[in-house]
């Protein structure tokens, strides 16, 4: 039987560089040799977003960007996660599975306890049960599917744990009910640095989007913050936002023939950044007419993600009859 490879995206912000070599490429590119399972976690997205109306267009861009990117819905089982009423119910039996203190340990609700702390607020303020139960749901996406790989971007390996801890605790006492799922984590495209240096994160407020229009782009690229040394200047390529960026799209030789010019002097970081908006140009301006293309048309969008989800229940279906079995419940 195929393996299978499994993630999902949240629809909470425009997708940028960094979701795109994270999680789009990768991802896709294990979709050639894997039972391929992608979906729009429009679930766990309801722990920020609270506006219908965007939440929908959020859904329909992110969909609408896995598709200009290559996502072939006929090889890939593609769809939304509310659409599986199945997850809400493997959800809950995770729930009865996990200690309180894991969820405690968790390192997104912890950083958002502790910052209420230091800032001599309740520990618990502003933080709603979606946030603390993030890691089960995510748990019950990976382990419903029986999936073997979960392409993800780092800040995501402790979840893919947690769904292998919940795992193993259920196989412990119900027998052999879920394999255990491995996080992939491409560790060559851990460090795409934000607009700022910091991780590229929506959170930050520092990403560059990708299928935006090139004006968009342009206005991203043109805050990328570097030092003040002239373009005569030798500079270090390791320690410039701009190198750092450039470096996972451009040719190699291309790479390093600026490499040599950085420690040389003589390339300025005016000059760096129209060629970064090129680069980035050559390599996404297809995709972008084709995401322009795909959003005049978001019921054929819904369809597509309606049909996804048919496929996705037929296989959720059969494995939900079993894990109910194994439970007891029926
Ligand atoms: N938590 C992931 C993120 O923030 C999204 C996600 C939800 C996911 N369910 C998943 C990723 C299951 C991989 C597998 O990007």
């Amino acid at each position: 039987m195929a393996k299978i490879s499994l993630t999902g995206i949240k629809p909470t912000g425009t997708p940028h560089l960094g979701n795109y070599l994270g999680s789009i490429q990768p991802a896709l590119d294990l979709a050639k040799d894997y039972l391929s399972i992608y979906f729009i976690a429009d679930w766990h997205a309801l722990t920020t977003v609270k506006d219908g109306k965007a939440l929908k267009s959020l859904i329909h861009k992110l969909a609408a960007t896995w598709l200009a990117c290559g996502l072939d819905p006929n090889k890939t089982v593609f769809f939304q996660q509310s659409h599986i009423p199945e997850l809400a119910e493997l959800n809950w039996y995770l729930s009865c599975f996990c200690a309180k203190g894991l969820m405690n340990r968790s390192h997104a609700y912890k950083a958002m306890s502790e910052e209420n702390k230091a800032a001599g607020r309740d520990v618990d303020d502003g933080i709603n049960m979606g946030v603390f139960n993030y890691p089960v749901l995510m748990s019950a996406d990976i382990l419903l599917f029986g999936s073997d790989v979960v392409p993800v971007g780092s800040d995501q390996k402790q979840h893919v744990e947690i769904a292998r801890d919940l795992a193993t605790s259920v196989n412990a006492a119900l027998g052999n009910v879920f394999s255990l799922p491995e996080s992939l984590i491409r560790e060559d495209v851990k460090t795409i640095p934000g607009l700022d240096g910091r991780k590229m994160s929506k959170s930050y407020d520092n990403v560059i989007p990708f299928l935006s229009p090139p004006s968009e782009m342009r206005k991203a690229i043109m805050r990328i913050v570097t030092d003040s040394k002239l373009p005569e200047e030798p500079k270090n390529p390791d320690t410039d936002n701009i190198f750092n960026i450039f470096k996972h799209f451009a040719e190699p030789a291309r790479i390093e023939e600026r490499r040599a010019q950085y420690m040389a002097g003589g390339v300025g970081y005016g000059e760096m950044k129209e060629e970064l908006l090129a680069t980035l140009e050559s390599r996404f301006g297809a995709a972008r007419a084709t995401y322009d293309d795909l959003m005049k048309d978001t019921p054929a969008i819904d369809k597509l993600l309606a049909s996804g989800a048919e496929r996705a229940r037929q296989l959720a279906g059969s494995r939900m009859d079993k894990i109910r079995k194994k439970f007891g419940l029926r």
